[in-house]
């Protein structure tokens, strides 16, 4: 999708080009870094379905894709932080190194929780990729293996990122105006 009319766009944080790039290069060090391994890819729907499409078309060595849903809920004080399984993985990852993919990593709770619960099935490895991190506004300690991007605190869109379910599909990454 190319820049359509969007009077709510505020501004374009990373073009469809910076994008590219920084995508191949972090291909590039996952491709190293699994060069010996048994990779997997683990995206979690919806968000990440687009980044990870585009990763894994630069990786330069055979790789698995898997798929998750997760549902996060409120507790009862308002709290975020409460993540369940709503699809779960159609495969064992036993033995496998498996790559949580993210669009983006904020609270941590959700790549928290995935990780845990992935981690108790039995992996030879795990690690976390996100394209995108606003870590100003982590609540949980996480290690981030790779990432694409470090940005704002600042509600973005694009490249899988939605607005009321719109926008995943812009192929840059915009900020909406404050009031949205
Ligand atoms: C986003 C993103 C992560 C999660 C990160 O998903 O894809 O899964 O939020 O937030 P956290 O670090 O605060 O846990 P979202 O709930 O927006 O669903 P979507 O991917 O279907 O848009």
């Amino acid at each position: 999708m190319k820049t359509p009319a969007m009077p709510m766009l505020d501004r374009i944080l990373f073009t469809e080009e910076e994008i590219r790039k920084r995508v191949k290069e972090v291909a590039a060090e996952i491709s190293e870094r699994y060069q010996d391994g048994n990779l997997k890819m683990v995206g979690v729907l919806k968000g990440s379905v687009f980044f990870m499409t585009a990763l894994a078309r630069e990786l330069t060595i055979p790789v698995k894709v898997d798929f998750l849903a997760i549902s996060s809920f409120s507790n009862h004080s308002g709290s975020p932080g409460v993540v369940r399984i709503a699809k779960d993985l159609d495969e064992s990852i036993e033995g496998e190194d498996i790559l949580l993919v993210e669009d983006i990593v904020d609270t941590g709770f959700t790549a928290r929780y995935l990780m845990q619960t992935l981690a108790g099935r039995g992996p030879n490895s795990i690690a976390v990729c996100t394209m995108l991190d606003r870590s100003s506004r982590r609540i949980v300690p996480l290690r981030i293996d790779f990432r694409c991007f470090e940005i704002p605190d600042r509600f973005v869109i694009g490249c899988g990122l939605d607005y009321k379910q719109l926008y995943r599909n812009l192929n840059f990454i915009g900020v909406l105006k404050p009031d949205k």
